[in-house]
């Protein structure tokens, strides 16, 4: 089975494509939704990740050859009030890097005791533009003062997980998988996908 996803980000596909080997088996594949490059990015106008991966679901699986899936994430931090949440991708500005962001992060951070945060995912499956159904998943961890590791992608390296002894950036993808906020919302939709859940 092809499973059309509509992300850019390297990052987030890379996770995508891990999750399906994981929790599926290799029975469905995911696949970038075909000429992506030329459709007009959808508006992330919602004011939750459920909002924004409806949103995204429903826009994008209107233009998918079949079942697609939208995803949106992001990090809330207590001490900011639940900032970035659904701003984390562009939280220091509109075509923000990983590093701005988490320079930001930082700034922001700088002189405050509580850096508690967690990874927000919800997972959002359409079909013909058509909600089937949305999958979430959170993890709870802590902001460094400083990044460690090189792996992940976005606010991995400043991303603390307590029983790793290590941020998600210093762990193998499959260690995240197994315990992130992602891997949790993507092993329910590949479980519930994988046993034909959507066909009846
Ligand atoms: P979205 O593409 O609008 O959902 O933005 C997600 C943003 O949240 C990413 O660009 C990252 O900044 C952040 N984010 C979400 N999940 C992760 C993760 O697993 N690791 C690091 N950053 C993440």
């Amino acid at each position: 089975m092809i499973l059309y996803c509509a992300t850019t980000n390297a990052g987030k596909l890379r996770e995508f494509r891990l999750a399906a080997q994981s929790f599926a088996g290799g029975r469905i594949r995911v696949e970038q939704l075909p000429d992506l490059g030329r459709i007009p990015p959808c508006e992330e106008t919602g004011s939750t990740f459920e909002e924004n991966a409806i949103q995204k679901a429903l826009y994008y699986s209107r233009l998918a050859p079949g079942l697609l899936f939208a995803e949106d994430s992001g990090l809330e931090v207590n001490a900011l009030g639940g900032a970035p949440g659904v701003f984390s991708a562009r939280f220091a500005g509109p075509a923000a890097t990983d590093e701005a962001n988490n320079r930001l992060l930082l700034e922001k951070l700088r002189g405050i005791e509580d850096r508690s945060a967690r990874y927000v995912c919800v997972a959002a499956l359409a079909e013909g533009g058509r909600l089937i159904r949305t999958f979430s998943g959170a993890v709870a961890g802590r902001i460094l003062e400083s990044p460690r590791g090189s792996g992940g992608f976005g606010y991995d390296p400043l991303f603390y997980y307590e029983p790793f002894g290590a941020t998600f950036a210093e762990v193998s993808a499959e260690r995240k998988m197994a315990v992130s906020h992602r891997g949790q919302a993507l092993r329910q939709m590949f479980e519930w996908l994988a046993a034909g859940a959507q066909e009846g």
